[in-house]
């Protein structure tokens, strides 16, 4: 299949997992906890994450999947064609809001990232991107991100991280808060990437995201030329859990430089 083929192929999958998460509104959803209280799963997450990989293992064979709740592969090398996907994204919201989540899907090719989707499932929206190609808000082409400043910028992060917290030095948080324009907290993290690929948010800052978390995301950024890492400056992480910043290219560094301080516990 070709590439153009692949991403009509990918979004009419998307749409119809979309439709499939709408129409659970109508029935009751059991609600389950994974690491601790907060790390919701239902049987939603599930259905939508066997969906995607039923129809990749009959028309892509020889494509591996790294999903979430673990029906795909088990991936700790990234040699081949990686689909990395995120069947629900902000469980959190879609069980308390019945909003503000979205399926998040990478395509990569020999840890190269190639093609990346997030479909706000709620408001229909699909930002895609296609490595090379651009990237999208629908059929919007997304335009290069434009110089800023932090004082002109809207933060992405959680309020946690400006509270004692043993992640990092919470004073430093604050004087984040303080001296940018504004600071928002969307609860997914997929939806977060999509928005700084659209302008819509300057930077987003987490301590610990997952590789199907991002995966789409980055492809998206990288196509409007958003910087992406680790606190340490590194590539972020595609085959386990890291911290994670992801900036217009004109404030990256000074958040890594002065504003993100890790305790290195
Ligand atoms: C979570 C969301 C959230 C982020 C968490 C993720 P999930 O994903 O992206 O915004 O802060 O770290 O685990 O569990 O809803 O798929
Ligand atoms: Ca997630
Ligand atoms: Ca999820």
């Amino acid at each position: 299949m070709d590439q153009h083929a692949m991403d009509r192929y990918i979004k009419s999958m998307i749409k119809e997992a979309g439709h499939r998460i709408r129409n659970s509104f109508l029935s009751d959803i059991s609600v389950d906890t994974k690491a601790h209280a907060n790390d919701l799963v239902t049987n939603v997450d599930k259905e939508v994450e066997k969906f995607f990989i039923r129809h990749i293992r009959e028309d892509f064979p020889g494509h591996r999947v790294f999903g979430e709740e673990g029906f795909g592969d088990q991936i700790d090398e990234l040699s081949g064609t990686v689909w990395m996907l995120d069947p629900i994204d902000g469980t959190m919201n879609f069980v308390h809001q019945r909003r503000n989540f979205a399926i998040s899907l990478g395509i990569y090719q020999d840890g190269v990232g190639k093609m990346g989707y997030i479909y706000d499932v709620v408001n229909d929206d699909l930002y895609h991107a296609i490595a090379g190609g651009g990237a999208y808000y629908n059929d919007e082409r997304l335009q290069p991100l434009l110089e800023t400043d932090i004082s002109e910028s809207i933060i992405g992060m959680n309020a946690m991280w400006a509270t004692p917290n043993r992640h990092v030095e919470h004073e430093a948080t604050i004087r984040l808060v303080h001296e940018a324009r504004g600071m928002r907290s969307y609860g997914s993290a997929a939806l977060e990437l999509a928005y700084l690929a659209s302008g819509r948010i300057d930077a987003y800052i987490s301590m610990r995201l997952s590789p199907w978390d991002i995966a789409g995301g980055l492809v998206m950024a990288k196509e409007v030329g958003a910087v992406a890492s680790n606190f340490s400056g590194q590539p972020a992480n595609l085959l386990k859990s890291d911290t994670f910043v992801a900036a217009n290219p004109s404030i990256h560094r000074k958040l890594l430089q002065e504003y993100i301080k890790p305790k290195h516990t």
